[in-house]
């Protein structure tokens, strides 16, 4: 054997990955012992015939089949089946030598990938226990903080107060983690009761939530003015269709300083729901990125109000699911519309 094919073979044969060449005609030119190791074939007994005509190993053919059209390196994740265990892999390919050969890398990323998993349980774990405590943390402050059971005094009510407060904050922060969460995971649409619900009780619900959360959102939320024909029904997770306009409709309410207007209307698909504000409007370019997690503008009305970029990715995200959309229309120094659309509930329910 000539010597430099030698020191190719041992300098394979050392790589920290597994490695395939093959020629044109899919046959094996190289292979080290980590591929071998991986795939669990004994490439002994196709070295003289088309590879995939000799295995069944559909993943790698799929992962040559854009460099024999012509592409440059490819990658490709995959997780397959091999001797009772389930195997994620890397799959990177390129063409080599004036495109006579194909290199495949193949790289074992199986523990990366459980560690993920686990990462992944974890936090969904911790997100779902964390509830609780938290809900009982709350209604106890709550309680105590209440006037008329007169248990405080009024210093060590504000004290209370501040810790309630924060507490909410938590709580918000944790509710948008938590959905986050689900939706990254793809755990959300499974956690959706879909049913024929009241459009015009959620809104109320949620101006009501408005009224009565702390200041200065509550006093915000008395220049809303809502208007629609009822009743409007729509088939919709009742909580999550809440969450979609208490979203939309707090960032009118927080970055315009005018009167706010819902209006509602319904066909026999569909249903939409218009937030309109009169604010400062959201320029041309950054029109795409307001959907995108964690993304807030740096203005003054973003600085004035907190937020953490979630609200608008998870809204958009829920719709999507529940088989509506979330769209906005702006214009700088007009002010904003964003529309929701879900699916009609159809029949009109009596009693
Ligand atoms: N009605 C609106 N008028 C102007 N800008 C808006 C409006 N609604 C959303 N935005 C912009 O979109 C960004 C993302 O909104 P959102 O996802 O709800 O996050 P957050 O409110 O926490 O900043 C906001 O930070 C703001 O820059
Ligand atoms: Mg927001």
């Amino acid at each position: 054997m000539n010597s430099d094919i030698g020191d190719i073979d041992r300098f394979i044969e050392r790589l920290p990955v597994g490695i395939i060449i093959l020629d044109t005609a899919m046959q094996l030119v190289r292979y080290n012992d980590l591929a071998l190791q991986l795939l669990q074939i004994d490439f002994e007994d196709c070295l003289t015939d088309d590879l995939f005509k000799a295995v069944d190993l559909p993943f790698l053919r799929d992962a040559v089949a854009d460099i024999i059209e012509g592409k440059s390196l490819q990658q490709s994740h995959v997780k397959f089946d091999i001797a009772n265990r389930t195997v994620a892999c890397t799959i990177k390919t390129t063409p080599v030598t004036g495109n006579s050969e194909i290199i495949l890398i193949l790289e074992d990323i199986t523990n990366l990938s459980n560690i993920d998993k686990m990462k992944q349980e974890f936090i969904g774990t911790f997100l779902h226990k964390i509830r609780n405590p938290l809900s009982t943390l709350k209604t106890s402050l709550e309680l105590v903080t209440d006037k008329q059971l007169g248990l405080v005094s009024d210093s060590v009510k504000e004290i209370l107060e501040m810790g309630f407060h924060e507490v909410n904050r938590i709580a918000m922060l944790l509710n948008d983690m938590r959905d986050l969460y689900l939706i990254e995971t793809g755990l959300a649409s499974a956690n959706l009761a879909i049913e024929n619900i009241d459009l015009v009780a959620v809104i109320n619900s949620v101006n009501d939530d408005f009224l009565k959360s702390e200041p200065p959102m509550s006093e915000t939320a008395r220049r809303l003015s809502i208007t629609g024909d009822t009743p409007v029904f729509v088939n919709a997770d009742y909580e999550k269709t809440k969450m979609i306009i208490a979203n939309v409709l707090k960032n009118a309410l927080q970055y315009s300083d005018e009167n706010v207007e819902l209006i509602y209307s319904a066909d026999e698909d569909c249903v939409t729901i218009q937030i309109r504000d009169h604010g400062t409007g959201i320029a041309e370019e950054i029109l795409p990125q307001i959907f995108t997690r964690y993304f807030r503008e740096d203005t003054s009305a973003t600085r004035k109000n907190e937020g953490n970029g979630l609200g608008l990715f998870i809204a958009k995200s829920y719709a999507e699911l529940m088989n509506g959309s979330l769209f906005c229309e702006s214009k700088v120094n007009a002010g904003t519309s964003f529309f929701i659309t879900l699916p009609s509930g159809g029949a009109v329910r009596n009693g």
